[in-house]
């Protein structure tokens, strides 16, 4: 297996799972029905803990929920708290049965393809009510089950080379499951891994904001002991991101070493189909020991670009959305049609602004430039423009009616051309691997996920549409050029008016 350093293979798996129209047109791939990967992990050997059904709503404002700035008193992580944040994260919010038969359960955070590969399981440490231990989150019937007993809080700050996640009340960890998401999308799912765990995080770290409870984001960790803590096999599952949780108490001891646990499971189909390429990626592009993280974690983010002298200024974001946190995600859907009715200036200017603020984490923000096509915004010319996120203003790349455009650079999706503004994010990507070595790509793909799950939640807390896109690299970066040279295309999130309102 590669190693990080050997950024050649992040840039071979994008390059190689670049959509294009021919490769669509030629792909060939059908999705066969009969081992559709089942939505949901379920642990057979270990009982159910049933999580409480009445909890905290979290009624802060989305916007103020968005806002590192906004301190709020913490409290203790209670098992109310935390089944209020499985539930915004991760928890199953509507049901909906097609005429032909079948039903999907759509849950709190966008998914690609609704296939809902991330699992999310907590190291609980001090939750009163909850014997400390490592536990696996079911959306499908709402409950815990315990995989290891005692504190693996010690164990896990090792792996992540972060003394306070022994002393954080818990840990939420993020893993996906590979064939879930590869079943429809082939290698290019691995992408789909960061994004969609992106915009769960955006739903996580905001609802762990709005409860008080001062998320704190880990990129960086020895991916082969948090996978061995969580019993996964890491040719079909692997970890992503941990996320500490809640007050600040004092470490458990030490434990002297983490048993191998397998627990059975229901399996996803009955057969599946391997992608070699995705595996490569993920293998190539971990941390094998604490040194590696703490090394990791210090390197120096690619120069951040001066921007033009000449900026188009946006009117100041809201700071209050009239609606709170538990509410938005409750109401949440990705539009499926927008009409062709404009948005404010002051809508576009808050979605971008919160959208980007920095999350806590252990590695910085900034890393990925929103480009944006504007078709329909009061006040601001129609257009390709790049958003500039410390000055809170566009650089005009081009004016013109783009509609067409970016319908075709959105795989040719009616979405992106009927939307009122696209944001397109791209990454200096080799500058990026540069510095951070094939994870440098996680980190994009994550952090471009991020955004596009900020995005939404403000879409939605001020009652207009959005919809997460897949796009045509080259051309992407092509239509912004010269303004995009040294930077390639990482994912799109389309806004607009929804010709249905959301659910
Ligand atoms: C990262 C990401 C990419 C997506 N890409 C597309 C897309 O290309 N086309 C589309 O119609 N919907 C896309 N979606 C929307 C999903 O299909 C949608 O989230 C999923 O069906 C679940 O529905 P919901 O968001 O309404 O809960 C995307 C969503 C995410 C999070």
């Amino acid at each position: 297996m590669a190693a990080n350093h050997d950024v050649r293979v992040a840039r071979a798996f994008h390059d190689a799972t670049t959509h294009t129209a021919a490769s669509v047109r030629t792909s060939g791939h059908t999705l066969e029905w009969d081992i559709k990967p089942f939505p949901f992990k379920v642990y057979t050997d270990l009982p159910a803990i049933p999580l409480p059904r009445q909890f905290d709503p979290v009624e802060l404002d989305t916007l103020r929920a968005l806002d590192p700035d906004v301190r709020l008193e913490s409290g203790p992580l209670t098992l109310d708290r935390l089944a209020a944040l499985l539930y915004l994260g991760a928890g199953v919010t509507r049901k909906k049965t097609y005429p032909r038969g079948g039903e999907v359960l759509f849950r709190a955070a966008a998914s690609t393809g609704a296939l809902y590969q991330t699992e999310v399981y907590v190291a609980v440490g001090n939750v009163p009510d909850v014997p400390p231990g490592l536990y696996h989150f079911c959306p499908g019937d709402f409950t815990l089950r315990r995989l290891r007993e005692g504190d693996v809080r010690p164990a896990l700050a090792e792996a992540a080379a972060e003394p306070d996640v022994a002393r954080r009340a818990a840990t939420i960890i993020l893993s996906a499951l590979f064939w879930r998401n590869t079943w429809k999308y082939q290698a290019r799912g691995w992408r789909h891994l960061y994004w969609d765990s992106g915009t769960m995080l955006a739903n996580v770290t905001a609802a762990a904001h709005g409860l008080g409870l001062a998320p704190r984001l880990l990129v960086g960790f020895v991916d082969a002991d948090v996978n061995r803590l969580l019993g996964i096999d890491a040719e079909h599952e692997a970890a992503l991101e941990l996320v500490e949780i809640g007050p600040v108490g004092s470490a458990a001891p030490a434990r002297d070493t983490v048993d191998e646990i397998r627990h059975d499971v229901v399996p996803l189909s009955s057969a599946q189909v391997d992608y070699p390429a995705l595996r490569e990626i993920q293998g190539a592009s971990v941390l094998a020991t604490p040194a590696d993280v703490v090394a990791w974690r210090k390197a120096v983010p690619p120069a951040r670009r001066r921007s033009p002298s000449t900026l188009v200024s946006l009117p100041a974001a809201l700071t209050d959305a009239g609606r709170g946190l538990g509410d938005t995600i409750q109401h949440r859907g990705s539009s499926r049609r927008f009409t062709h009715a404009s948005l404010t200036a002051v809508e576009l200017a808050t979605t971008l602004w919160w959208s980007t603020r920095p999350v806590a984490a252990d590695v910085p923000s900034g890393l990925v430039d929103v480009f944006l096509i504007v078709n329909a915004v009061d006040g601001v010319l129609s257009g390709a423009y790049r958003y500039w996120r410390q000055e809170h203003a566009l650089e005009l790349i081009r004016a013109g009616e783009f509609r067409r455009e970016s319908a075709y650079l959105c795989l040719e999706q009616p979405l992106g051309g009927d939307a009122a503004a696209a944001l397109y994010f791209l990454a200096p990507l080799d500058a990026l691997l540069a510095a951070y070595g094939n994870r440098g790509y996680r980190l994009a793909n994550l952090e471009a996920g991020l955004i596009g799950g900020r995005a939404y939640l403000t879409a939605y807390a001020r009652h207009f549409g959005a919809s997460g896109l897949t796009f045509y690299d080259r051309e992407v970066v092509k239509f912004f050029a010269p303004a995009s040279a040294g930077l390639d295309a990482i994912f799109v999130t389309a806004l607009g008016r929804a010709a249905r309102p959301s659910w």
